[in-house]
């Protein structure tokens, strides 16, 4: 059997990429709070644990460390939901998706969000739940920008507050990407520009 062919080394070119962000949050700083979050929800839901809904794509990441986190197990649904296009601002408008056979009547839900910003995606989602008869709605946010609220909005369980600047990393994109990076960090619109990326 032939033997694979492999690439030498010294034919891949080395490349040192000028990234248009700065680090806001480090991945352990991240992780620590994540576990207090957990801590949190258990000693809430000692008994009968939430319905929990995931807004994808951006709490995914949260999420699969929140989970780490919770001892006993819970039932997850992901949930499409956007208020932003493909820039750094919001649009205003609120679209959810496909609900599947998410049944929220009479049971406590957990929403799972990545960053409330204007809060108008999370009041859109409680709303929807509490008309549909859920018992409870509360919201865990890894992030939230304070000073973009335009509805009010209860948070429960809040990872950081940040300040008025677009994030991305943990899950949370750009137009698609940068979702893999392991930090929060700040995402440099002029400097992307300036250095095509
Ligand atoms: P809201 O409805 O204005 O609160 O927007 C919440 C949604 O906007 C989040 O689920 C994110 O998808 C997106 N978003 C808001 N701010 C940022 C940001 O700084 N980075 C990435 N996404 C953001």
């Amino acid at each position: 059997m032939p033997s694979p062919v492999s690439q030498p080394l010294d034919s891949c070119t080395a490349v040192t990429v000028d990234h248009p962000f700065r680090v806001l949050i480090t991945h352990d700083t991240i992780l620590r709070r994540v576990r207090e979050i957990g801590r949190a929800i258990q000693q809430d839901f000692p008994s009968e644990p939430p319905v929990g809904v995931v807004v994808i794509d951006g709490a995914r990441m949260f999420v699969r460390h929140l989970q780490r986190t919770l001892v006993r197990a819970m039932e997850w649904h992901e949930l499409r939901a956007s208020s932003y296009g493909v820039g750094t601002t919001s649009s205003g408008t609120v679209t959810i998706g496909s609900q599947g056979d998410l049944c929220v009547a009479g049971r406590a839900v957990l929403i799972v969000e990545d960053i409330v910003d204007t809060g108008r995606t999370i009041a859109a989602l409680r709303d929807r739940f509490l008309a549909q008869g859920a018992a409870q709605v509360r919201v865990a946010t890894l992030l939230s920008k304070p000073s973009r609220r335009v509805v009010d909005v209860a948070l429960d369980y809040v990872g950081f507050e940040i300040p008025d600047e677009f994030v991305i990393g943990f899950g949370m994109d750009y137009a698609g990407r940068y979702r893999e990076l392991e930090e929060v960090v700040v995402y440099d619109e002029a400097r992307a520009a300036s250095s095509g990326g």
